[in-house]
């Protein structure tokens, strides 16, 4: 288990000032300065070294995408980009960062921003954060008027400007493409890439689009340490990382733990265990809503990270544990992401704005036991041609819900529609 002394968030449940005289207290902005008197060179090895993958739901390699930024100005201003438009359902660990430990964030941005040439960086909020917003532009201020943003930020010979920009509430516009069109004033449809934003990104200028938690993260990460934040978690899975977990355990938190924490000690030490104990555990999704789900047999011996995941045919995402009892309809269930996922797609595309509502209908019949047995292999085969074949990864996140279900409850589904043909009530409606 993390110890306390090892946790970054060190106010992730609003129990301290969060001010900034209690986030300096706590030890930010403590030698921000000296950090960037080391050097860009210095600062983007540390964090390939600190082996940070990204904390968005991808997990592609933190100071390797820093690194693809270009080394000297070509005439044209560099951005970071921050993603904090958090809408993957399940997921809410942005939030907390930013409504208590919104300085974290803050001197990341600036750190950052400077590893990579930039001058300005667009923090770009989730529509429905109404109180982050509020709580992160009160400590915007409070840096300003410090002198820790602005010109000369923190003395550290930088001119660093930072600014919020609050969403309109599409959840197409956490794709980081999406996003810069939708900064830019446009509507938020995802580009296609390449070029990746670090080549062509905000106004055709070259950006990095990091998450979060991503972000609030490098500060400490350079203060204590790459040894330090690589000593946690498996090879290629490093670090400290932020869990939310919901649905069917008895306390419902986020939290902070080690990376690679086996999913058992996970629920047992801070959630209290399954709700109705370990027997009464159904499935998981791991990772937020975009990555299949696993059922019980599979993860009572998880271990928490990216590869370990994927090797079993699911992900670690944005980290978003969501917990399903022997109560839950698992049909259903999938059958919301479907309608979720087609009412989010931006439909310029066809697999996507076409497959989505096609999947969507056919949820719509099995959850109603009203489908016909073959037409399982039908949806399964549709989900196919989704997957990898849209401009983004919305496509693929509609598709993955349905391979899980029909990889793991096959015989659930068959049953319903079984038990249906027989004028059994077994069949729960859709809403
Ligand atoms: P991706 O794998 O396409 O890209 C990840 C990052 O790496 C991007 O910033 C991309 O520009 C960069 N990248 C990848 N290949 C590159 C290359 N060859 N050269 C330069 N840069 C490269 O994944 P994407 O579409 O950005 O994210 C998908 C994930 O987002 C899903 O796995 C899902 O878990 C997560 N997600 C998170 C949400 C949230 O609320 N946090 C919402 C929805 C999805
Ligand atoms: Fe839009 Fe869907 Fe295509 Fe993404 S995959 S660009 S959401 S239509």
């Amino acid at each position: 288990m993390l110890k306390d002394e090892d946790r970054i968030f060190t106010n992730i449940y609003g129990m301290h000032d969060r001010t900034l005289d209690g986030a300096r207290k706590r030890g930010h902005w403590d030698g921000t300065a000296g950090i960037i008197d080391k050097g860009r060179d210095w600062i983007i090895d540390e964090m390939k070294a600190s082996g940070l993958r990204g904390r968005g739901g991808a997990g592609f390699p933190t100071g390797m995408k820093w690194s693809f930024m270009p080394k000297e100005s070509d005439g044209r201003p560099a951005y970071l980009v921050v993603n904090a438009d958090e809408s993957e359902p399940g997921t809410c660990k942005d939030r907390e960062i930013m409504r208590h430990d919104p300085h974290t964030l803050i001197e990341g941005c600036l750190i950052a921003s400077f590893a990579m040439n930039a001058h300005t960086c667009y923090i770009y909020l989730r529509g429905e954060y109404i109180r982050e917003r509020e709580a992160l532009q009160t400590a915007i201020d409070e840096a300003y008027e410090a002198g820790l943003l602005g010109r000369n930020a923190c003395g550290s010979g930088w001119d660093f400007d930072l600014y919020l920009h609050h969403g309109a509430g599409a959840y197409i516009c956490g794709e980081e493409t999406a996003l810069l069109e939708s900064l830019e004033g446009k509507k938020g449809m995802p580009r296609m890439k390449p070029p990746f934003p670090a080549g062509a990104g905000l106004y055709g200028c070259p950006t990095t689009v990091n998450n979060v938690e991503s972000i609030a993260v490098v500060p400490t990460i350079l203060r204590r340490g790459a040894g330090w934040f690589a000593s946690f978690g498996r090879e290629k899975n490093a670090g400290t990382k932020l869990f939310a977990i919901s649905g069917h355990v008895n306390n419902p938190c986020v939290v902070e733990e080690a990376m690679s924490i086996p999913f058992q000690e996970l629920i047992d030490r801070h959630c209290g265990g399954i709700r109705g104990g370990w027997d009464n555990l159904k499935a998981v999704i791991p990772g937020g809503s975009s990555v299949p789900l696993l059922p019980a047999s599979t993860m009572k011996d998880a271990i928490m990270d990216f590869d370990w995941l994927r090797e079993n045919r699911s992900g670690l995402g944005t980290a978003a544990v969501i917990v399903m009892d022997q109560s839950t309809d698992i049909i259903k269930a999938i059958w919301r992401l479907s309608k979720f996922y087609k009412h989010e797609s931006c439909g310029q595309c066809t697999p996507c704005r076409e497959g989505a509502g096609w999947m969507m209908r056919v949820m719509d019949r099995l959850v109603r036991g009203e489908a016909e047995v073959e037409e399982i292999d039908m949806l399964l085969d549709v989900t196919k041609q989704v997957e990898g074949h849209t401009i983004c990864a919305l496509g693929d996140a509609a598709a993955w819900p349905i391979q899980g279900l029909i990889r793991h409850f096959r015989d659930e589904i068959e049953d319903r529609i079984k038990h249906k043909r027989a004028g059994r009530t077994s069949a729960v409606a859709a809403e």
